[in-house]
C-alpha cells in the first residue's frame, strides 16, 4: 500500500518534470518569465540603475552658484558646466542685465566674486574685458563680467554679488574715452 503510494507520487513528479521540459529555452521554467536575450546569464539588468547613473552624471555636470542681490537676498542655482553666468542668471530670472548679450561691449553684466579663492580659479580677464570693467559701476578687486565667467567643476559653490547699480553707457549717455 505504502509502496504503491510512493510509486504514484514518483510518477507524478516525473510527469511534472516532463511538462516543464516543454518550455522553450528562453523561458525560465521556475518563474515562467521570459529571459532577456540581451543579458548574459548571471547579469542583472535594471533600467532604474541606469536612470540613476544618468541623473548623477547630469548633476556632476552642473555646479552650484549663489547670486546675492543688492539687498543681500541669495538665490542658489545649478549651472551646467560650460555655461556663462550671464546665461545662467537669465535662465533663472536673476536680474543681471547683459545689455550687449555677451559681446564685451558693455559692463552691465558686472558681478563681484565674493570669495578671493574662487576668483583666483577663474581664467584671466582679457584686455577687452578689463577695458569694459573699467567702466563698471562699483568696481572691486574681484569684479568680473558675468558673460565671461564660464562654469567649470572647480567653481562649484561660487558666490557672486550683484552690484547695487550698473552703468550702461548706451543708455546713460556715457562715452568711453578711446585708449
Ligand atoms: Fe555686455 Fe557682458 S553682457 S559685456
Amino acid at each position: 500500500m505504502l509502496a504503491s503510494k510512493s510509486l504514484r507520487l514518483g510518477a507524478q513528479a516525473i510527469k511534472g518534470l516532463t511538462r516543464v521540459s516543454h518550455f522553450p529555452k528562453s523561458v525560465c521554467p521556475t518563474t515562467l518569465t521570459r529571459r532577456n536575450p540581451y543579458v548574459q546569464d548571471g547579469e542583472l539588468f535594471s533600467t532604474t540603475a541606469t536612470g540613476t547613473a544618468d541623473v548623477e552624471n547630469e548633476e556632476k555636470q552642473k555646479i552650484s552658484v549663489t547670486f546675492v542681490d543688492k539687498d543681500g537676498e541669495e538665490t542658489q542655482i545649478k549651472v551646467p558646466v560650460g555655461m556663462s553666468m550671464l546665461e545662467a542668471a537669465h535662465e533663472n530670472d536673476i536680474e543681471l542685465e547683459g545689455a550687449c548679450e555677451g559681446s564685451l561691449a558693455c559692463s552691465t553684466c558686472h558681478v563681484i566674486v565674493m570669495d578671493v579663492e574662487q576668483y583666483n580659479k577663474l581664467e584671466e580677464p582679457t584686455d577687452e574685458e578689463n577695458d569694459m570693467l573699467d567702466l563698471a559701476f562699483g568696481l572691486t578687486e574681484t569684479s568680473r563680467l558675468g558673460c565671461q565667467v564660464i562654469a567649470k567643476p572647480e567653481l562649484d559653490g561660487l558666490r557672486l554679488a550683484l552690484p547695487a547699480a550698473t552703468r550702461n553707457f548706451a543708455v546713460d549717455g556715457f562715452k568711453p574715452k578711446p585708449h
